[in-house]
């Protein structure tokens, strides 16, 4: 082989590598997040078909206990959730998809019935302008191996629609996971919770410059019932149509100091664009791989 089919072959090649970082450079991890809703209730089946629970696989043995996040089934086999739910705060960097378990149609975290559908990841999205420190942009997306059938009917499964408009302030919207409770251990149910949205003007007010673009308040200003950690990436209902994903706050439930969730109507139209292309598949890396060393041994 001549210089010129070297020079294309390692091109190809750091062009995979560049293509493939994220997955390449994401070894194992620790970050626990923890989970919580303030002054719930126990969710209803019916109204929470949506709700998936993001796990990380290597805690899960114990089925439940690998609980990290919450996030919302938008397609059969699309999940939406936090950004910040897929990467890991310790080591500074995205986790892997292998890494991750999602589990749909379950109330109870521990609970593995007839209906419940387990799925590994086939790939993940995120927006590439997110940051851990700001938590601007905190959207991310998992693609599904096994979820819904397209045109499944699943008696305790089901997509949820995004919104299609900004929603007005003071709308009651539900919250749910699994996260800490007012007692502050993990709920083993799925917890629901009435917020209202809140005004971006007293959003402001409140958080300042810490409130991005992107970004909407939801609570309740007197306090006492909210989100917390590791509900983060669970869906904000209302009407039945999906308005937030849990995101930030400071604290949890306190007075003045509202959740903040990321604003599902901004981000729509990337959310939508996102479809399940593979960021380093096995069979993808091999098939560039391949057209890779074709392309050299062609070149003489
Ligand atoms: N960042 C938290 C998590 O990782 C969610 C916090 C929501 N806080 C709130 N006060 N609503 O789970």
């Amino acid at each position: 082989m001549t210089r010129r089919s070297w020079l294309l072959g390692w091109t190809c090649i750091t062009f995979w590598m560049l293509s493939c970082r994220t997955e390449l450079i994401g070894l194992q991890n620790d970050l626990q997040q923890q989970p919580r809703i303030i002054n719930g209730s126990v969710a209803r089946a019916d109204e929470t078909r949506h709700l998936v629970s993001i796990r990380l696989l290597r805690h899960d043995n114990n089925f439940g206990s690998g609980h990290i996040c919450g996030g919302a089934l938008i397609a059969p086999r699309k999940v939406l959730t936090a950004a910040h739910c897929l990467y890991n705060n310790q080591r500074k960097r995205y986790r892997r998809a292998s890494e991750f378990v999602v589990v749909l149609g379950t109330l109870n975290r521990f609970e593995r019935r007839n209906g419940t559908i387990v799925s590994q990841v086939s790939s993940m999205a995120y927006m590439h302008t997110f940051s851990p420190d700001s938590m601007r942009d905190d959207v991310g997306i998992l693609f599904l191996r096994t979820g819904l059938l397209s045109d499944g009917v699943h008696l305790t499964v089901a997509p949820i629609q995004l919104a299609g408009q900004v929603t007005p302030s003071g709308r009651l919207c539900q919250v749910a996971g699994w996260g800490r409770t007012e007692q502050s251990s993990l709920s083993n149910i799925l917890l629901t919770a009435n917020v209202s949205t809140i005004r971006l003007q007293t959003c402001r007010m409140i958080y300042k410059s810490g409130l991005l673009p992107g970004m909407m308040c939801a609570g309740r200003l007197q306090g006492g019932t909210d989100s917390c950690q590791g509900d983060s990436g669970g869906p904000l209902v209302h009407e039945g149509r999906l308005v937030g994903v849990v995101s930030w706050g400071y604290g949890c439930a306190e007075p003045g100091l509202p959740g903040v969730y990321v604003d599902v109507q901004y981000y729509r139209q990337w959310i939508e664009e996102r479809s399940g292309a593979p960021s380093c598949s096995l069979s993808s890396s091999l098939l560039i791989l391949m057209l890779c060393f074709v392309v050299a041994v062609g070149n003489p």
